[in-house]
């Protein structure tokens, strides 16, 4: 959102040379523009509370964690999904309010769900019958009663990338509608002691483009919620996940933020009136929209191969380290050169990452203008599930992480040492 070009004809982002941050922090570099995340944290307040006044957002931690974004998400009334211990271990760490997180995942164990309820978390989305089982006896060994939501599977199509829908039949989360596991379910959970069922979760998958699977979903679920009235469901929370698209590529636009909340908030305002439900608090769980496009990473440019009549491979210093997404997805991103960012096309070049693997290519075809060695690349919409998702594949280092605003840039995590990669190796 801060995006802009300076005298030096260099990208600027959040009032600061991107360019002289690569120079400063060596690359790979991930920026993050803090204008950008709280804009899109207001955003989903806003636009959601607008359309729908019992609104809550909860941000899904897994796209990105650091102790200091969870400050800002505090500071913007956000709350957070963890779905590990790991992640909840990061967020403790900054303090984040108990009560205002939400513990996901298919597969969470005992001791994950100890860490959790001793940090005294206000909601558990609860994924399995034995997670029912575990969390009631972990929940009665505390002697706490916890407030929990069950996910359910709704049997429709997210029409997103395969590895990434979660709301078909065939997929390994929530309890399916369809067969009537989701009603065992509640049934199950509504005679344990220490569990407080305050509603369901769904979530169709990762990015969505279109509002239907939405509109689709929502009185499907809602109409089940008010058939589990029979088994004494009484419903105070309902969540229909995340999964709002971001632009990567300019042939593939995202919707508004505001056009998921009227869409959505109508849904369920239509789907309660017709069921005859309350209108229960409704919790959405954005991750890839509050933070993708606010992280930009910088590459700089080692050693091209023209290979003539074919292609022409440039090389950077990162790749699927940092950014498994194209490998992994075939994920589409858009590149610009940041110090020279309104230099003419020249011509198209394909961005080969470092790694030993051929399919570590970041783009592939950019149009870009001439390039040397040295120049600096920017890929936009990098700040989810890149640096999340990134591994030490080649007992590589990964990057440094800066912060930036209104031309101040803070290091809020540092690039990884030898020493990092040495660390758990017992010599
Ligand atoms: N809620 C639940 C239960 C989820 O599983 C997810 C994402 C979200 C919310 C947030 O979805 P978002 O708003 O960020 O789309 N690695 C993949 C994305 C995996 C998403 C996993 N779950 C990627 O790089 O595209």
């Amino acid at each position: 959102m801060t995006a802009g070009t300076n005298e030096a004809g260099h990208l600027t982002i959040g009032g600061c040379d991107v360019v002289s941050l690569a120079e400063m922090y060596g690359t790979p570099l991930y920026v993050y523009d803090e204008h950008t995340i709280r804009s899109m944290c207001r955003e989903f307040v806003g636009g959601f509370e607008s359309e729908y006044a019992d609104s809550h957002i909860s941000y899904s931690s897994k796209a990105f964690t650091n102790p200091a974004l969870a400050k800002i998400l505090e500071e913007e009334h956000v709350g957070m999904d963890v779905v590990t211990g790991g992640e909840l271990a990061i967020v403790r760490a900054a303090n984040f309010p108990a009560s205002d997180l939400n513990f996901h995942g298919n597969n969470k164990d005992r001791a994950e769900l100890e860490e959790a309820l001793d940090y005294g978390i206000g909601l558990i989305t609860i994924d399995s019958m034995y997670e029912i089982d575990l969390l009631d006896e972990v929940a009665r060994q505390k002697g706490v009663t916890q407030q929990v939501l069950l996910r359910v599977s709704p049997s429709i199509d997210g029409r997103t990338h395969l590895l990434t829908s979660t709301g078909v039949l065939d997929q390994k989360f929530g309890f399916p509608i369809e067969t009537g596991q989701a009603e065992e379910a509640v049934r199950h959970a509504l005679t344990k002691s220490n569990l407080d069922v305050a509603g369901i979760h769904f979530h169709l998958g990762s990015p969505l483009f279109e509002l239907e699977p939405y509109t689709q979903a929502i009185p499907y679920v809602l109409e089940f919620v008010a058939k589990m009235r029979e088994h004494g469901l009484e419903q105070r929370i309902f969540s229909p996940g995340g999964g709002f698209a971001i632009g990567y590529v300019s042939d593939t636009l995202p919707l508004e933020i505001s056009e998921y909340a009227e869409a959505i908030g109508a849904s369920i305002t239509e789907a309660c009136d017709r069921f005859g439900l309350n209108e229960p608090r409704l919790i959405l769980e954005p991750g890839r929209a509050i933070v993708g496009r606010a992280g930009v990473a910088l590459y700089t440019v080692g050693g091209t191969k023209e290979i003539p009549g074919v292609r022409t491979y440039v090389s950077v210093d990162g790749g699927m380290g940092d950014n498994i997404r194209p490998a992994l997805y075939g994920a589409g991103y858009s590149v610009i050169k940041a110090n020279g960012p309104d230099e003419p096309v020249a011509g198209y070049v394909t961005i080969a990452g470092k790694y030993c693997e051929s399919g570590d290519l970041l783009v592939k075809d950019a149009p870009l203008p001439a390039l040397e060695t040295g120049d600096v690349l920017a890929i936009a919409a990098s700040g989810a599930y890149c640096l999340s998702m990134a591994s030490n594949y080649n007992m590589s280092l990964r990057p440094a992480v800066v912060l930036v605003n209104d031309g101040n840039a803070r290091v809020i995590r540092r690039r990884e040492t030898y020493d990092d990669l040495l660390a758990p190796s017992i010599l």
